[in-house]
């Protein structure tokens, strides 16, 4: 568990909310080398990023599976369209560098995305777990 000063919502289902905690940390990393300038450095800064995004949504996306949670289509295009969405990014960086349109996505829409993210999906995934007497995540 993190602070009050959390930037998203936790979802009380515990090992979502630690996979949350993980990417809200590595987002704001990926804030602060975006903020630093240096190319490499951002780059590899968003490959972990979208890594451990790829790793936690299969992670819901077997507890969906699982579960035949009933939103699980809707929840699971809106990783997909997540993940198409950072890696268009992802090669416009390798393009350009960090441009101005690069980086209000990764200081701004990538960030306030994933808290949207949260409340839109997650947390009604979450509330189906915890009522499902589901306690640990698969896998
Ligand atoms: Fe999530
Ligand atoms: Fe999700």
């Amino acid at each position: 568990m993190t602070s009050g000063s959390q930037p998203y919502t936790s979802t009380g289902f515990g090992p979502i909310d630690d996979e949350h905690e993980a990417l809200s940390l590595a987002l704001a990393a990926l804030v602060e080398t975006v903020n630093a300038g240096n190319v490499e450095e951002v780059r590899q800064s968003l490959d972990g990023v979208i890594r451990g995004v790829v790793s936690h949504f299969s992670h819901e996306e077997e507890l969906m599976a699982e579960l035949a949670y009933p939103p699980r289509k809707r929840h699971e295009e809106a990783h997909a369209v997540f993940v198409a969405d950072a890696r268009r990014f992802q090669a416009e960086l390798d393009k350009t560098g960090v441009t101005p349109n690069f980086r209000r996505w990764a200081v701004g829409r990538l960030p306030e995305w994933f808290r949207y993210h949260i409340l839109a999906h997650d947390m009604g995934l979450a509330q189906h777990l915890l009522k499902a007497g589901v306690t640990a995540a698969v896998g």
